[in-house]
Parts: C-alpha cells; structure tokens; sequence
C-alpha cells in the first residue's frame, strides 16, 4: 500500500475518545425530542423493533463504510471522497457525494441550531418558574411568545451558533474533544437522573408497556418508512459528520466495532429518554401521541405540577441542549475542515465564515415561525423547506452513494485493509448489507418519499 495519509488538522487523542466524540455527534435532538414522539405515534414497541432492524441492517454497515472512507482519505469528506475513489482507480466525481454531504451538514445546522436554541430559552424558563402550576393554555402561550418573536429566536440562535464556532476554533484535540468529554456524560448523568425520578412516579411500568408492548395494529408501511428515515438521521449518516470523525481516527482502532459501539450507545439513549419522559407524562395524566409538543408543550405542564418539577425541568432542557451541542459542533466542523483545504483559510476564519453562513441561512427558518410564516414553496414553509429537502432527499441520496459507492466502487484491498478485524465472515455480511440490502431499502424510502411509489 501506498505510504499513509495524515489528516492536517489533527486526530482523536484515542478510539475511546473518537467513540464518544461520533456518539455526541449521533446523540442529539433526534434521540430526546423526535423519537419517543414518533414512537409514540407509530405503535410503540413494533415500531422501535423496526427501528432496531434498520440500525442494524442498515444503519451499522453505512456507518462502518463512512469512517473507512474518512480514515483512508483524512480530508474533508468531499477530498475524501476523492482520494479513495482515485486511489481505487475510479472516477474523481465521486467527490460530489461527498460535498452533498457538506452541503446536507450546512443546511441542517442553519435550522439545528435554532430549535436547540429553544431548548437554551426553556432551561432559564424553567430557572425562572415560569412553567410551575401552569395550565396547557399558559406552557401554550409560552411556547408561542417564544416562536413568534424573531428577536428571542435569533438572540438563542446566535448563543448556539456563537458556542458552536468557539468550540470548533479550538480544533480536533482542544475543542471537539474537550468539549465532548465534558458534556457528553453530563448529559448521561442528568438523563439517568431523570429515569430514576422516572422510575419513582409509579407509573414506570406504563412507560415501560408503552414502549415495548409491541402493537402491530399501529404499524403501517408508513411507520415503517419513518423508522427507516429517523435510523438515519439519529446516526449522523450521510452528512458528512461521521465522515469527518473518521478523518481524524487513531489507525489502531477496529471500524466495525466503534460503528457498533456507537449506534448501540446512540440506541441505547433514545430509548433510556422514552424511559424518562413517559412515565412523567402519564403520571401527570397527559397525552403521549402529542407529536412534536410532547417536549416543549406537554412535559413543562408536568414539571410545573410535580415535586421537584423546577429543578427536573431544568435539568431536561440542559441535558437537551448539551445532546444538541456536540450535534452541533459534528455537523459545523466539515464546513470548516473544508474551507481550511480549499480556501487555505485559517481555522479561526473558517470557523467564523462557515458558521456566519450558516446562522445567515438560519434566519430563513427563524423567520418560519413569525413574520415568514407564510413565505412558501410547495406548500412548506423555509423551516418544513429544508427539513424536507435534508431529511427526506440529500440524506437518503448520500447514504445510497456512499452505499454503492463502498460496495461496488471500492478496491477490494482497501476496503479490507480499512476493515478490522479481519474476519472474513463478518467481512462478508458488511459487504452483503451494503451491495444489497441498504440501497434496495433506500431506494424504497426515497421513491416513496418523494411520492413516486406510496407503501
Ligand atoms: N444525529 C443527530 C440527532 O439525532 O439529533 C442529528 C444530526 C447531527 C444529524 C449531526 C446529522 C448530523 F450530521
């Protein structure tokens, strides 16, 4: 083999350390906010099997074929793209799949870093007492004094954005990894608190029943798309993110178990924030199918009734900004790593640049909620805009690539090389699931979400 690459902007002190880093990529607003609610929707316990399915089917090979690809290029994932494309004599227009990646990064932390901000305004909401003993038509109030003031929203937005571009000035070892060391297991800490509170309503068991009681009746072919979609955007996959980390990944470290070792821990955290919020719903006598309100409308009715409910709300919405921020810091840093390549910024500049931009395109989805809530295009506001163009076409189309890419473009040497352990039954099976099994279950989300087929 050619003589090693070496990434320029640095690498993960250890594996461990590029576990936990891809894990707080992975962990974030999806895990807390979106999937008990669409679980909830979706008939509880079958629909989290479906979703089990898909990260393992899935899921696990996408991730395992992303960082092999970071690891082998150690650049931007769109350089990336095009080193290990060319180092397996195939063509340097491998490089667009990688920068549709860079561009899903782009877009969705423009509207990712808004609703976190969200997030940011609840926790001194809840320091302040504004949800105790309050009615449904107050936490309605302050939801909607919140989102129909553009000023508030950007003033959170730009904390985010701001905390964002100060951690990825730091760089690789001094910035991501510090900042992820510190606040990922705070956030676990806080998360288990609040399961144990959980656990003491009484009505654990009802969440427990809730979430694993399998109900078939409630799974439709629609369910199942949703599961499929959510398994992919609660990995990170296809933004580029994974790819990044993976640049930056210690040789010594096994790619197919850190890929398990993170979807397990990225699985295991949905599920523990299912465990934490319903059974505080039902003791409360709420609603569980409130769909996206179930966090910022339906649980401050519960924190403002409960004991100790100020300091547990607290709590819930820091954890939740913590999740969103090493997010947040995953889906800015290929951006950068970009601009430093392309454009021989600085990191410092990139980070301001790329970062400015992307609080600039995040107006657009602050905008959503207020004074443009009626600017829209086929029917969707900016905010629905990008979420739909992210979630249901760039992510699905870059997983496919990236897909058949690594499974059917590849150098076999490579890829075996990258693969480690190097057993070959296991070998097989990754390769198997990501010829056929991923692209033919992509292409069914994607034709179906773009309407082209209706399960
Ligand atoms: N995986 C994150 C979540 O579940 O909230 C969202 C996300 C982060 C998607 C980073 C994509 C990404 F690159």
């Amino acid at each position: 083999m050619e003589g090693e690459r070496q990434s320029r902007h640095g690498q993960w002190s250890s594996r461990w350390a590029f576990i936990l880093a891809a894990s707080g990529a992975a962990v974030g607003l999806g895990n807390i906010w979106k999937f008990p609610y669409i679980a909830g929707e979706n008939g509880g316990g079958a629909f989290v099997l479906v979703y089990l399915v898909c990260i393992i089917l899935l899921g696990i090979p996408i991730m395992t074929a992303e960082i092999m690809i970071g690891r082998h290029g150690r650049q931007n994932p769109a350089n990336s793209m095009k080193s290990v494309a060319e180092d397996s004599g195939r063509s340097q227009h491998w490089f667009w799949v990688g920068a549709l990646a860079i561009a899903s990064s782009f877009i969705i932390l423009s509207y990712y870093g808004v609703i976190a901000g969200w997030a940011l305004d609840y926790v001194f909401q809840a320091l302040l007492g504004h949800f105790n003993q309050a009615t449904p038509q107050h936490i309605d109030k302050l939801f909607e004094a919140l989102v129909s003031n553009p000023w508030k929203l950007i003033f959170w937005d730009s904390l985010i954005m701001g905390g964002t571009i100060s951690v990825v000035v730091f760089g690789v070892e001094k910035g991501l990894e510090r900042s992820v060391r510190f606040m990922f297991p705070a956030m676990l800490a806080i998360l288990l608190i609040i399961v144990i509170y959980s656990i003491d309503t009484g009505y654990f068991g009802h969440g427990l029943a809730f979430l694993f009681h399998p109900n078939f009746k409630a799974l439709t072919p629609n369910s199942i798309l949703i599961a499929l979609g959510h398994a992919f955007f609660t990995l990170s996959l296809a933004t580029g993110s994974i790819m990044m980390y993976g640049a930056y990944v210690p040789r010594d470290t096994s790619v197919p178990q850190a890929a398990l070792a993170i979807a397990a821990a990225d699985t295991a955290i949905a599920l523990l924030a299912g465990l934490a919020i319903f059974p505080i719903v039902f003791a409360n006598g709420l609603q569980p199918g409130a769909g996206p309100g179930l966090i910022f409308k339906t649980l401050p009715i519960a924190f403002g009734h409960m004991p100790y409910g100020q300091f547990i709300g607290v709590l819930f919405f820091l954890m939740l900004v913590f999740a969103a921020f090493t997010s947040a810091i995953s889906l800015l840093e290929p951006t950068v790593a970009w601009l430093i390549e392309q454009k021989n910024l600085t990191r410092g500049q990139a980070s301001m640049l790329g970062g400015g931009a992307m609080w600039l395109l995040g107006l657009g989805t602050v905008f959503s909620f207020n004074i443009g809530a009626n600017w829209t295009l086929f029917g969707l506001n900016f905010f629905e805009l990008m979420d739909y163009l992210t979630a249901n076409i760039m992510l699905p189309l870059g997983g496919l690539l990236v897909a058949i890419f690594t499974a059917w473009r590849l150098n076999k040497q490579i890829s075996r090389a990258e693969f480690n352990p190097q057993s070959s039954v296991l070998y097989k099976l990754w390769h198997f699931a990501l010829a056929y099994i991923s692209p033919l279950m992509i292409v069914i989300v994607f034709l179906n979400a773009i309407g082209v087929i209706k399960l």
